[in-house]
């Protein structure tokens, strides 16, 4: 009988993503980039085409930010769902920052964006070690630093949700070895209006919280799932996703998204078959991803990364 039971539980780690993730104690709540008195530089630019016309002000331009994206075209967005690789960064420098994340951008009536998004990074500016962290960010207008996780009035934790902004989580991917991933949906609530953020890797759909319908206005949005760096400018790029490029298009040496599904205005998710999705890689010699297609028991997917020493 031993025997068996052994069997049985080997098998439930491989076939539950609940077996892959358990969650690190510490928790490290809206961690400050001001601490100590320290003040860091680094922030976020997005990428085109969501701030093509401006000028970052001086204390973004010290940033240089790179993405290798999948997104949207502008037009009426209800939210993504997609399970999403954790990868870790060993080597992280003080002011890099690497991570992925769902995204939506919403446009108000005078062509402004603001931005949502929920996702992973390791960020030791923030934190002050190289955890990998589950964030939110939000920001009113792109041309504008935002703020993470509960640094401002944003993002709006659950009572008792299963995973807090800027909570650790392991275990992570590992090169060759191991993947492991978690899914998360962003959605507008058709009754609310605000965007909820879920969890559903665990037995039931596990609410995380949201942010107020009024972050993300207007009825115009893209939506994006996007792998992303950020690092001083003259310094060298931090690793994005595995830290390697996506070509072998294999979930244990490629970051990805997969299972990618689409939101409709009832908070009905569906494969994005009829979705025009778009590439956005704005360093391809750097960081770069592959097509967004559809494989068996993988769904809609696509794989992004590229290693350490990107320059520019
Ligand atoms: C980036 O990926 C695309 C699509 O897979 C490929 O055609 C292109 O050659 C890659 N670029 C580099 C610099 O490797």
């Amino acid at each position: 009988m031993g025997c068996c039971y052994v069997v049985i539980s080997i098998f439930l780690c491989f076939s539950l993503a609940l077996c892959y993730l358990t969650f690190v104690v510490s928790i490290d709540v809206g961690g400050n980039l001001h601490k100590n008195g320290k003040i860091t530089t680094l922030s976020r630019s997005l990428p085109l085409p969501f701030t093509q016309k401006n000028k970052f002000p001086d204390d973004m331009s010290n940033t240089i930010s790179h993405y290798a994206m999948w997104h949207t075209e502008l037009g009426k967005a209800y939210g993504l769902r997609a399970e999403m690789s954790i990868w870790g960064s060993q080597n992280e420098e003080y002011s890099q920052e690497s991570g992925a994340a769902i995204q939506m951008y919403c446009q108000d009536d005078g062509g402004k964006y603001s931005l949502i998004e929920a996702g992973f990074h390791v960020s030791p500016s923030l934190y002050h070690n190289r955890d990998v962290r589950f964030f939110t960010y939000s920001t009113k207008d792109t041309k504008s630093p935002g703020c993470y996780n509960l640094q401002c009035t944003g993002f709006v934790p659950a009572s008792g949700a299963a995973l807090l902004p800027g909570q650790a989580i392991a275990p992570q991917s590992s090169y060759g070895e191991t993947d492991r991933y978690i899914r998360l949906s962003l959605n507008k609530d058709p009754n609310s209006k605000d965007w909820v953020l879920y969890r559903h890797d665990l037995d039931a759909p596990s609410f995380l919280g949201h942010f107020p319908g009024q972050l993300c206005p207007g009825t115009l949005q893209i939506q994006a799932l996007t792998g992303f760096v950020n690092y001083l400018r003259n310094t060298q790029g931090p690793p994005m996703g595995s830290g390697h490029f996506p070509d072998d298009e294999d979930e244990k040496k490629s970051a990805y998204f997969k299972h990618v599904k689409i939101y409709d205005s009832k908070g009905h998710a569906w494969d994005p078959i009829t979705t025009h999705m778009v590439p956005l890689v704005d360093k391809e010699d750097c960081y770069n991803e592959t097509d967004f297609t559809v494989k068996i028991n993988r769904g809609y997917i696509f794989y992004y990364g590229g290693p350490s020493g990107c320059i520019g």
